[in-house]
């Protein structure tokens, strides 16, 4: 197999974040690794971090001394550029500039010896374009590691134009040799994951611009209903207001501003205010230790109705099950709706219509739609957006259908497609244009979003759980509500749900 041995050595340049994390990895794999920054004691601080995090796994018995004391012991510092002629691989961790990348690699075609295979960690640079400039860009590849680079398993694989075939195979293959999960992406702004996550921050910005609901809200409903492992506003307060915004204007301005992509006025102000979030201390949270840390609002527990009548394709017949074990009767019939009926309240999935115009055009007294779940049997959270009409009586018989079922239920204010929703079918929408522009495969994008950035499913595959028809409605109708190309079917998805089709054979619908 076309892949580096253990024997060989891999340099990284840079000691910070990424580069220490990597050259952990690289040393667990059983490479001696050569780590260089150009900060006077950088490499050596990166090296001492190393060794503290290792210790922190002998702590837990994950790893014992003896494992710990060979990795460190294969993590050299060098001081020089020179020091690292003999790397078979070098990765690039450094500063995000494309001039300082591209004086680096070309030191280091005069450094290394003409098979070293030379790799840049990049997130938003062009892999072509750092390659530009070298007299070897086809033994050049992009390696795109994710944060914590020894806890995430993704590294996106991204040839350039130039990059021969068997040094990207090398590198696919040597990053399954470190127990990393390789995807193989076209050279395109964002790659997989910075592309095809930015709805998931921008739709619940775009719920906080509407005033639908508050940030604690929206992260609890991801949560509890999505199964995501944190909401929007608690993850960017996390990455850092600004540096989330840097990359969505920069994936913006490389789609040549396409609405697919436009940044948020919500998320700018947070960044003009510096509320830039955990690290200054605000940002939709507040960090003080005194800070009162504010609750997700929810509808007060109420009666629920004695007996239901539950229409479903199947979808919610956990949630059948749920509420018959709470002792309501339900009379289940199989259609083509997700409704659920019971003393004079109609609930239903929604489906990227308005509340209030649905109401309106079905005829339908006291509508309340709910909001897609990752799993009806287990979630314990979940937001439902009552049409105009529908008085508070009504809203309270709605939200106690879910309190009997378990859940917390938190009102919207009459949004299309709620929040899960919304999110879930523009993420898919994502991935299936990404298929289509032939950056990766279906399952690419679905483990990109997993071992990437911990998704609780792939968007595809969850598409086509859900069915690639109603995504495709779903968006539809976003479109029609707002009026906005942001949300435009990908003709890829098109294609699948006309055809039936899924995106992953075997997949189950
Ligand atoms: P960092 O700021 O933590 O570390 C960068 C290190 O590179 C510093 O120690 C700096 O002294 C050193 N450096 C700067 N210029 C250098 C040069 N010319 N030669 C040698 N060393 C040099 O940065 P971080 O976060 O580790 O990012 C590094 C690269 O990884 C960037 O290209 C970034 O876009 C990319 N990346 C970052 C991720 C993250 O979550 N932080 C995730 C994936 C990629």
């Amino acid at each position: 197999m076309n892949s580096l041995q253990q024997e060989q050595t891999i340099a990284v340049i840079g000691a910070g974040t990424m580069g220490a994390g990597i050259a952990q990895v690289a040393a667990q794999a059983g490479h001696t690794v050569k780590l260089f920054d150009v900060q006077a004691g950088a490499a050596g601080k990166g090296r001492d971090g190393i060794d503290s995090q290792l210790a922190g796994r002998v702590a837990k018995g994950k790893i014992d001394e003896a494992d710990k004391a060979a990795v460190i012991g294969r993590i050299a510092v060098a001081t020089d550029l020179s020091e690292l002629s003999d790397a078979a691989l070098v990765i690039e961790a450094i500063v995000e500039d494309l001039a300082v990348k591209q004086a680096l690699f070309a030191d280091l075609e005069d450094i290394c010896g003409e098979a070293t295979i030379l790799a840049t960690n990049t997130s938003s640079l062009s892999v072509t374009r750092i390659a530009s400039s070298l007299s070897r860009p086809q033994q050049f590849v992009g390696l795109h590691f994710f944060n914590p680079a020894p806890v995430m398993k993704l590294v996106e694989v991204v040839p350039g134009l130039a990059t021969d075939p068997d040094v990207a195979e090398c590198a696919f293959n040597t990053m399954t040799a470190w127990a990393k999960k390789p995807v193989m992406a076209r050279n395109t702004p964002g790659f997989i994951v910075n592309r095809v996550a930015r709805p998931f921050y921008a739709e619940t910005l775009n719920l906080l611009e509407q005033q639908a609901c508050n940030a604690v809200t929206a992260d609890a409903l991801m949560r509890e209903c999505g199964g995501f492992r944190m909401g929007a506003c608690q993850l960017t307060d996390l990455i850092g207001q600004d540096v989330n915004y840097k990359v969505t204007r920069t994936v913006f301005a490389a789609f040549d501003s396409d609405p697919r992509f436009r940044p948020s006025l919500v998320q700018q102000e947070l960044v003009d205010a510096g509320h830039l979030g955990r690290k200054s201390g605000r940002g939709f949270y507040e960090y003080d230790s005194d800070a009162v840390s504010e609750e997700p609002s929810i509808i007060p527990p109420g009666p629920a109705p004695a007996a239901l009548e539950i229409e479903t394709r199947g979808m919610l017949l956990p949630l059948a099950e749920r509420l018959e074990k709470a002792g309501i009767s339900v009379s289940r019939r199989e259609g083509s709706a997700e409704t659920i009926l019971g003393d004079g309240v109609h609930l239903a999935l929604s489906d990227g219509r308005l509340a209030t115009e649905r109401a309106a055009e079905e005829a339908a007294d006291n509508l309340v739609l709910f909001d897609l779940a990752l799993d009806y049997a287990s979630c314990l959270r979940i937001a439902i957006a009552p049409a105009d009409p529908v008085g508070d009586d009504a809203i309270q018989t709605a939200a106690a259908v879910f309190q009997a079922a378990g859940m917390q239920v938190s009102q919207l204010d009459d949004v299309p497609a709620l929040l899960v929703l919304r999110t879930v079918a523009m993420l898919a929408n994502e991935g299936a244009s990404a298929v289509n522009e032939g950056i990766c495969s279906a399952a690419g994008v679905d483990d990109a979003m997993c071992f990437g950035v911990n998704y609780p499913r792939g968007p595809l595959a969850w598409a086509d759980a859900v069915g690639n028809g109603f995504v495709l409605r779903v968006l539809q109708n976003l479109q029609a509500v707002y009026g906005d190309d942001r949300y435009r079917p990908s003709p890829r998805l098109r294609r699948m749900a006309t055809t039936g089709s899924l995106f992953h054979a075997g997949a189950t619908a």
